[in-house]
C-alpha cells in the first residue's frame, strides 16, 4: 500500500508574512492521524523560516530545485548539502517550468536528481509533455524519454527512493486538469515503464498527478489506482485549499 503524498510547490510567491499566515493555517488544519505526507516546498530563503513552523508537525520540506555540483565557484547555486543543513528532505527535479525556462535537459535533470540521492534526500522527478506532444500522440514518448534518461544514469534503484510527479505541461497553472482518466493512462504507463526494469520498485514508487489540482478535483484524480497524491502549485498558497486537498488524500 503506497502512502499518499501532497507536496505544495509555492514556486516564487510568498513574503515572510504571508508564509506565516499560511504556514499557522495549515498547522492548524492537519491532524497527527492524517494518512497523507505533506510536504511544503518553499523558495530557498524562506526554508529557514518554514522549518522553525513545521517543528513537531509531520509536514516535511521540499527545495524547488537544486545544483548537482556539490560545492565550489557556482554563483547562484544552492547544493544538496546546504539544503539538508536547513532540513529540507525533499527536492523538486525537472519541473516543466526549469526545463523550459531555465534551458534544463533530461541530462541536467538526472545529474540533479542523482545529486539529491546521493545527499540522502528525495528527489520529486517532474515528467510531462507539452500540448502540441499530447495532439500529436507523442505523450508516452515524451515520458518514457524522460524517465530513461534518469534510468539510464541513476537506475531504476534510484527509484527506490524517488517519486515522480506526471505533469502535463498544458495543465500547469492553465485551470485546464487532465481528467482522472488521462491521469489514470500516463501513471499506468510510468508504472509499467519502471516495471520493465523491477517491477517490486515500479510498484512502489508514488506516482503524484499535478497541473491545476484543486479544492474541486482532487478527490476523482486521486481516487485513480496509479494517483499517489498532487503536486500542487496554485492552491498550495491558500490553506483552506491546501488542506482540502491533503484531506482528499487521506
Ligand atoms: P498548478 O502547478 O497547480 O498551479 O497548475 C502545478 C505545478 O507546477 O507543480
Amino acid at each position: 500500500m503506497r502512502q499518499p503524498l501532497v507536496a505544495g510547490n509555492w514556486k516564487m510567491n510568498g513574503s515572510r508574512d504571508s508564509i506565516k499566515a499560511l504556514m499557522s493555517g495549515i498547522n492548524a488544519g492537519l491532524s497527527s492521524s492524517d494518512r497523507a505526507q505533506v510536504v511544503v516546498c518553499p523558495p530557498f530563503v524562506y526554508l529557514d523560516a518554514v522549518a522553525g513552523m513545521i517543528k513537531g508537525t509531520k509536514i516535511a520540506i521540499g527545495a524547488q530545485n537544486v545544483s548537482h555540483e556539490s560545492a565550489g565557484a557556482f554563483t547562484g547555486e544552492i547544493s544538496v548539502s546546504m539544503l539538508q543543513d536547513f532540513g529540507a528532505r525533499y527536492v523538486i527535479v525537472g519541473h516543466s517550468e526549469r526545463r523550459a525556462l531555465y534551458g534544463e535537459s533530461d541530462a541536467t535533470v538526472a545529474h540533479k536528481f542523482t545529486a539529491t540521492l546521493l545527499g540522502g534526500m528525495v528527489p520529486i522527478l517532474c515528467v510531462g509533455e507539452l500540448l502540441e506532444e499530447r495532439e500529436s500522440g507523442k505523450t508516452e514518448e515524451v515520458v518514457a524519454r524522460q524517465l530513461d534518461a534518469i534510468v539510464t544514469h541513476a537506475s531504476i534503484k534510484g527509484f527506490e527512493a524517488a517519486v515522480v510527479a506526471y505533469e502535463p505541461v498544458w495543465a500547469i497553472g492553465t485551470g485546464k486538469t487532465a481528467t482522472p482518466e488521462q491521469a489514470q493512462e500516463v501513471h499506468a504507463f510510468i508504472r509499467q515503464r519502471l516495471a520493465k526494469h523491477s517491477s517490486t520498485i515500479a510498484e512502489k514508487v508514488q506516482i503524484l498527478y499535478g497541473g491545476s489540482v484543486n479544492a474541486g478535483n482532487a478527490e476523482q484524480i486521486f481516487s485513480m489506482a496509479d494517483v499517489d497524491g498532487g503536486l500542487v502549485g496554485g492552491a498550495s498558497l491558500k490553506a483552506a485549499d491546501f488542506l482540502a486537498i491533503c484531506r482528499a488524500a487521506n
